[in-house]
């Protein structure tokens, strides 16, 4: 049976888990015929984390948002993804990410030393915001002051991403693409050029030949983007939970090491990104739906993480849950989230320092959530010291 069910209607756009419980009951596999071009839903834990391993039948050629968009970088499959993923991964290992943590700390307290002496403050614009940006700018090796211009065009990035038609956000897109190109040729002109991620990207070689400019770019944007808006939006979502229930934020505050359980549970809960697509290489028959060949079907981690045959009590966000590592706010298989340890890292940071800072932070209101209806966080949350 299919339902009336709309990405995009207002009852999912305030609270997308207001969906959940239909669409597992009543449509599994759901068609939204309304979408240029229509797509297909997956919502049950076991279809999503089968549909994420099955990189035969679901595809990741085609893109991941729900329009069909070339090959490119690692939005590709094996072998073109092994190479760019092995590539980059060069630099995500345990032990570069571990080497980070002591100037990530120190960047968390600089930021929290700007907001005092006051009454309140938004935990988005203030703290959330600026950390992952200066943060992915770092490990790029591109300038921290033009952060404000960076979020303008990360913003235009997911925005024309979940859109029927991206031309609104062109002229962004390409400002963003001629500030990255300048970055390459910048280095290519270099004698000693800095030991950093842009670099790596322009020594790199392939059968010979030099990457090409596209995917070179393709690489620096999925790191440029995917590393701040998705982490900013963890800090953002946890903190508007706790607060929610001051008695869970007074946990923390007693017990600073329940930081990790929260993040997690947060994960679980609220995953920054919704859901991706994947492209049907083959029809593929699920639950007694046929999805035809060549068809794009979104693969939604949110509402595989309140499936109730997986998390009890699935609707709760619990400081006492065991199992909720199993979340699929990473993804799984061969995309799993590149970027998984450092957003860790990153969002356990904030979250001590801010928990330390301010231990009584309560909640002005719930702010706004984000645009794109394929993400899942605040772009505002204000809030008041005392
Ligand atoms: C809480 C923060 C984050 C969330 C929720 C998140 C979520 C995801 C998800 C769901 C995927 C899977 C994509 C797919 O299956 O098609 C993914 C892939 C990826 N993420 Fe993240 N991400 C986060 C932080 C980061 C950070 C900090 C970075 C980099 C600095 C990053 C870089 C990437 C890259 C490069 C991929 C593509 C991997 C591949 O295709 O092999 N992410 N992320």
């Amino acid at each position: 049976m299919n339902i009336a069910y709309s990405p995009f209607s207002d009852s999912t756009m305030t609270d997308p888990s207001n969906a959940y419980a239909e669409l597992h009951a009543e449509a599994p596999v759901h068609y939204y015929a309304d979408y240029d071009p229509p797509f297909y839903t997956l919502s049950k834990y076991e279809d999503v984390a089968d549909a994420l391993r099955d990189t035969k039948r679901f595809s990741s050629h085609w893109g991941q948002g729900p329009r069909f968009t070339p090959p490119m970088g690692m939005l590709s499959n094996p072998p073109q993804h092994t190479f760019f993923r092995s590539l980059v991964q060069q630099k995500f290992t345990p032990a570069s990410i571990r080497s980070m943590t002591p100037w990530i700390e120190a960047l968390a307290d600089e930021l929290l030393d700007k907001i005092t002496d006051v009454s309140k403050f938004d935990v988005h614009d203030d703290f959330a915001f600026p950390l992952p940006v200066i943060i992915i700018c770092r490990i790029l090796g591109i300038p921290e002051k033009d952060i404000e211009k960076f979020k303008v065009w990360s913003d235009a990035s997911v925005e024309a991403m979940g859109s029927e038609d991206p031309a609104p956000w062109a002229e962004k897109m390409e400002a963003m693409a001629a500030f990255q190109l300048a970055q390459v040729e910048e280095r290519r002109n270099m004698d000693n050029p800095p030991d950093d991620l842009v670099t790596l990207l322009v020594q790199t070689e392939h059968e010979g030949e030099p990457l090409p400019d596209p995917q070179i770019l393709s690489v620096f944007n999925q790191l440029f983007v995917g590393g701040n808006e998705t982490t900013t939006s963890l800090i953002t979502n946890c903190v508007w939970r706790l607060l929610e229930r001051p008695a869970l934020w007074q946990r923390l505050v007693d017990d600073p090491d329940l930081v990790e359980t929260a993040l997690e549970e947060s994960l679980r809960f609220d995953p920054p990104v919704l859901g991706l697509y994947r492209t049907t290489n083959e029809p593929v028959t699920l639950r007694g739906v046929t999805i035809p060949e060549n068809a794009k079907v979104m693969l939604h981690y949110a509402a595989a993480n309140r499936d109730p045959e997986i998390f009890e009590n699935p609707y709760e966000f619990s400081l006492d849950r065991k199992k909720n590592k199993r979340h699929l706010a990473f993804g799984l298989g061969v995309h799993f989230c590149l970027g998984s340890e450092l957003a860790r890292l990153e969002a356990r940071t904030a979250m001590k320092a801010l928990v330390k800072r301010f231990p009584d932070l309560t909640l002005e209101n719930a702010g706004e959530r984000i645009k794109p209806f394929f993400l899942w966080g605040r772009k505002r949350l204000p809030v008041q010291v005392g």
